[in-house]
């Protein structure tokens, strides 16, 4: 008889780190197979708690560092452009962005995500990164966080961002790195819950270090800037401890932009789109 199948199965998959410990693939029919419906199932099930974890919730704390180191940098290329979110989720970041863009628009995978970003009244619709319903060159920007890592036809999705995008405009896209304490600790702890029956091993997740990532984008493509969130941080629960909060946040705001940003969890690369 065969046995059943591990509840969480064993979903990460590495690039550039070299071969690490148990990196088997999710078959397709499993949770964790990183396919459209798996995906969206997964986001479903989190958007709730996603929400009730963040946004007001997080003030001064872990997800609102990470959210405002990421719409920062994209303020850097956007301010006062065309901008899309590619797995806008709940809006959190897209809010920021819509504060200094001329159009932040968003798609996600996930309805019950999207009613929550809905209700921040801003412009989302239903859409894979994959397959973007735009027409080529509609925007200034694409920029994608913490979405790209549990896509598994990533160039596909960077191709898409590319393509919406008009010569000479930017995609600002956030990679899972492996070069990272995060992805560290993220190893070696335990999956986290997300909701009733549900935790971080149920969706598929890769890591791409900064070299690694940098090869995926389209060959018109060319790194002009990259950010590291989450340096030094060890532990999102530190960001709950009054003082250490603010040395952390002081310290990775300080670090972001220096050579250490290639050892952030979150790894972002700033790309321009040559003209053909
Ligand atoms: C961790 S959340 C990040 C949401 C938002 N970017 C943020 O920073 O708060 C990941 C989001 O990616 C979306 N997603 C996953 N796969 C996707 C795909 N193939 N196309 C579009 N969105 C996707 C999920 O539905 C989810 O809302």
């Amino acid at each position: 008889m065969t046995p059943p199948p591990p509840p969480y199965p064993n979903n990460a998959q590495q690039s550039g780190m070299g071969p690490g410990p148990a990196e088997a693939e999710a078959p397709p029919e499993s949770p964790a197979s990183g396919d459209l419906g798996a995906n969206r199932r997964y986001y479903d099930a989190f958007a709730a708690n996603y929400e009730a974890q963040r946004g007001n919730r997080s003030r001064g704390g872990y997800h609102d560092l990470v959210d405002e180191l990421e719409a920062e940098f994209v303020g850097r290329f956007a301010t006062g452009k065309d901008v899309l979110e590619v797995g806008c989720g709940t809006g959190l970041v897209l809010s920021r962005i819509a504060r200094f863009a001329r159009c932040a628009r968003g798609v996600d995978l996930s309805p019950r995500m999207l009613e929550l970003a809905r209700e921040k009244h801003l412009d989302v619709q239903l859409a894979s990164a994959t397959d973007l319903p735009f027409e080529d060159n509609t925007f200034d920007v694409s920029c994608s966080f913490k979405v790209l890592a549990h896509i598994r036809d990533i160039e596909q999705a960077l191709s898409e961002m590319t393509r919406v995008v008009r010569p000479g405009g930017y995609v600002i896209a956030e990679f899972y790195n492996p070069w990272s304490l995060r992805a560290l600790i993220k190893r070696l702890g335990p999956a986290g819950r997300i909701a009733e029956g549900v935790d971080e091993g149920h969706v598929f997740t890769r890591y791409d270090s900064p070299v690694a990532a940098a090869r995926l984008l389209p060959p018109q493509c060319q790194q002009v800037a990259a950010r590291g969130v989450r340096i030094l941080l060890p532990s999102a629960k530190l960001m709950r401890v009054p003082v250490l909060d603010q040395v952390f946040w002081r310290a990775e705001r300080r670090l972001c932009d220096t050579a250490l940003s290639n050892f952030g969890g979150f790894w972002i690369g700033a790309f321009q789109k040559q003209a053909p």
